[in-house]
């Protein structure tokens, strides 16, 4: 039997990879095949994923379900989809048996992943998703577009939208940590409210001194 973290990785990556490299329409050559300028969905996901593994036994959640939603959430997203109505989280919902197929991962935990999936769309919450698997794949989910490696994906994207300059980027950035705050003022559970307020705080410190780098004249640059 297939381990079902593998299939997970080679399903999500398999889709990613070819949607990138549409996106960016230009390539890289190298050992491992045609790879695109940067894979965004899966460097996304792969940092859900590792915040799920970390949060998920802090909650009592079951890890392999909110690890195996992780995984999925986003499998069905694609770039600059032209679509007017997004309906990626019920399409990822609908693959995940599918791709599951002849693995190791317990058949009883599908409907599990699949309600996880779901519900982990919006950026504001205005009550607590239940159950806790469902709770744990929304916050970890969110915390990976908040602190230090949301920043390299961000700015690693942004460029394949349109041409980009350092003070988009900080305009962006700065309106970005509104919408952080209401992601940290919606998180489900309390380790993901206390990493999201670390996260939150990392990333106003960031954006004020970029600012402040960028400013003209540059003010003086507190230590
Ligand atoms: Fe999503
Ligand atoms: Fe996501």
């Amino acid at each position: 039997m297939t381990p079902w973290r593998s299939r997970c990785e080679q399903a999500l990556r398999a889709q990613s990879r070819a949607d990138a490299i549409r996106f960016w329409r230009v390539s890289h050559a190298t050992d491992e095949g045609e790879r695109p300028v940067f894979d965004y969905r899966f460097e996304h996901t792969l940092a859900a994923v590792k915040i799920a593994r970390w949060l998920a036994p802090q909650v009592g959640a079951d890890v392999d379900v909110v690890e195996c939603a992780a995984w999925l959430h986003d499998c069905r997203k694609i770039l600059n989809d032209p679509r007017t109505k997004d309906h990626h989280a019920q399409e990822a919902s609908d693959a995940v048996e599918a791709i599951l197929e002849g693995t190791d991962f317990p058949p009883a935990k599908i409907p599990a992943v699949r309600h996880a999936i779901e519900h982990h769309v919006g950026l504001k919450l205005t009550r607590r998703l239940e159950p806790v698997e469902t709770a744990c794949l929304w916050d970890s989910d969110k915390l990976s577009k908040l602190g230090a490696a949301s920043l390299v994906h961000f700015n690693c994207i942004a460029g394949g939208f349109r041409p980009v300059e350092t003070a988009d980027i900080l305009a962006k950035g700065l309106h970005w940590i509104g919408l952080a705050r209401t992601i940290t003022e919606s998180m489900n559970t309390l380790p993901g409210q206390e990493e999201a307020r670390r996260r939150l705080a990392f990333l106003e410190t960031y954006y004020e001194r970029l600012r402040r780098e960028w400013s003209d004249p540059m003010e003086p640059a507190t230590p």
